[in-house]
């Protein structure tokens, strides 16, 4: 039988998260940080192998890995690439139009046009210090792992956004982060044999978020789900 009110709770948190790029000036404590990822360790993995690793910044620490990256992207951008590909590179037309769709949304949402590339490049870089929050996180996988383990760590980055997120706290997970492993490794005792996957901004959202809030749509169950050996659907069917 379901419990609805956790239902309705789980689901408006999972409804409620957004990829936030404005955060407020105020700390996230060593505990409170502790207690997310105590609650995302539980992410199920492959033979329960737990692959991730995260590597926590804040304070003066974060700050200089920040101004590291921030000026190294300024100088040398061309001489840096992660160790791996986000996006196959030629992707096929049903992607490729939601790619340009989220560009699209993505700059208007900011009110940066299109054809705005100093504007679209100054967005890009505020990644670079995790859009002012403060904490930022910085994911590793084992590059001896296959595409499961990645499987893994994704459901690990999701626990880690929704445990962050009931806590009053927003995120926005960060591919563009990886670009920097050497400048990350210069600071941080990453592994050789790490690839670092990603980044993740967390905090307190700033009120100049709201404008972004939830602007990302998402296709409809029909577009990507079908159902085989189901009755006919009845009206009262739904949220069973
Ligand atoms: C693994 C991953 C990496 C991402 N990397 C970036 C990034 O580098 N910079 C950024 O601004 N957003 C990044 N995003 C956020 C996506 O753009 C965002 O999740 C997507 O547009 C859907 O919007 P929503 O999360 O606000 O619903 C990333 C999302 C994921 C899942």
């Amino acid at each position: 039988m379901a419990n609805l009110d956790l239902v309705q709770a789980l689901d408006g948190v999972m409804k409620g998260r957004f990829a936030t790029r404005f955060y407020i000036d105020r700390p996230v404590s060593h505990g409170t940080i502790r207690d997310i990822l105590d609650a995302a360790r539980y992410a199920p993995s492959g033979a329960n192998i737990q692959p991730w690793r995260v590597y926590v910044l804040a304070g003066a620490v974060k700050a200089e890995i920040c101004r590291d990256i921030v000026a190294t992207h300024a100088a040398e951008a061309a001489h840096h690439a992660s160790e791996y590909t986000y996006y196959a590179p030629s992707l096929p037309d049903l992607y490729q139009s939601r790619k340009q769709a989220f560009g699209r949304i993505f700059y208007g949402s900011l009110g940066i046009a299109q054809d705005d590339l100093r504007g679209r490049a100054a967005q890009t870089a505020k990644n670079y210090d995790f859009f002012g929050a403060p904490v930022g996180l910085i994911f590793t996988l084992d590059r001896r792992l296959e595409k499961g383990s990645w499987l893994d760590l994704g459901m690990f980055l999701q626990n880690v956004m929704l445990a962050a997120k009931v806590r009053g706290l927003d995120t926005c997970p960060q591919e563009t982060l990886a670009k920097y492993h050497r400048v990350l490794r210069r600071h941080l005792p990453i592994a050789a044999e790490d690839v670092v996957v990603c980044g993740m901004a967390l905090g307190v959202c700033d009120a100049a978020a709201v404008a972004t809030r939830g602007v990302m749509e998402r296709a409809s169950v029909e577009a990507f789900a079908s159902f085989h050996g189901f009755e006919a659907p009845r009206a009262h069917d739904q949220g069973e």
